[in-house]
């Protein structure tokens, strides 16, 4: 008799085009400044891939840059627009937008440097400023060692770009800086690729007013300041091999 063939496990049944966001109850309520990207089942294979700690250093570059790309749209939705009137090569009026005011990327050094190609891909010659903040042996505190912006940065909106949000310690010095040089605290978008609950509780506590756009909340923190389950060391798999 003929070995009978199982159901092939290959055949998988139809996805849901939303999963469950069961990941959006490790932060209830959500702050009212924080955005995630829609919580698909192709977001969540995207992230799934760049969290498996067995994929290549190849794999982890093209799949972080699609959800980078995602996020960067995600962010320009949150600029405010004009009325703007043109007319097409019909002959017709069309009444339509245009975005109100210039924009600025800033990276937080080293991870952040990762988002500006996706940034670069979506906004033409955008200026893109630099920051690097690192902990201070002697307080413990975030420090700031070097920054590099734009001369008009106060009149910009500014895209402020890290991927992971820890302790949020990082982020918060970021936008005490940005603040220095005068860029108003409503005019900064932190774009982030996994944040963690406690990161974001005090993040958005301190500064309500700029917005957060997150792509994922995980579940907490580790004793070494690390996401969980998060990806491990996000320079760490972006830059070396
Ligand atoms: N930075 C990382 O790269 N990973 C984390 O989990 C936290 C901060």
């Amino acid at each position: 008799m003929a070995d009978q063939v199982p159901p092939s496990p290959s055949i998988a049944p139809p996805q849901p085009a939303h999963v469950k966001n069961s990941n959006l109850a490790h932060l209830n309520p959500l702050p009212p400044s924080v955005f995630t990207l829609p919580q698909t089942a192709q977001l969540e294979a995207l992230y799934t891939i760049i969290r498996n700690k067995e994929t290549s250093r190849g794999d982890f570059l093209f799949y972080s840059d699609r959800i980078i790309r995602l996020l960067v749209e995600e962010g320009l939705n949150h600029l405010p627009v004009i009325p703007r009137t043109v007319e097409t090569p019909t002959g017709s009026v069309y009444n339509g937008v245009g975005f109100e005011g210039k924009i600025c990327g800033v990276s937080i050094l080293r991870a952040g440097e990762a988002m500006e190609a996706g940034l670069r891909e979506v906004c033409r010659s955008v200026r893109i400023g630099k920051i690097l903040i690192q902990r201070d042996e002697e307080t413990t505190l975030p420090k700031l060692f070097y920054s590099k912006f734009p001369a008009d940065i106060a009149s910009r909106y500014v895209l402020l770009l890290d991927p992971m949000l820890a302790t949020g310690g990082s982020a918060m010095k970021a936008v005490e800086v940005l603040m220095e040089h005068g860029v108003p605290e409503e005019r900064i978008i932190f774009i982030n690729l996994i944040a963690s609950p406690e990161g974001l509780t005090t993040f958005c506590g301190r500064f309500p007013s700029l917005k957060v756009i997150t792509g994922w909340i995980d579940e907490g923190l580790n004793d070494k300041a690390y996401i969980i389950p998060g990806l491990g060391d996000f320079g760490e798999r972006r830059y070396c091999s």
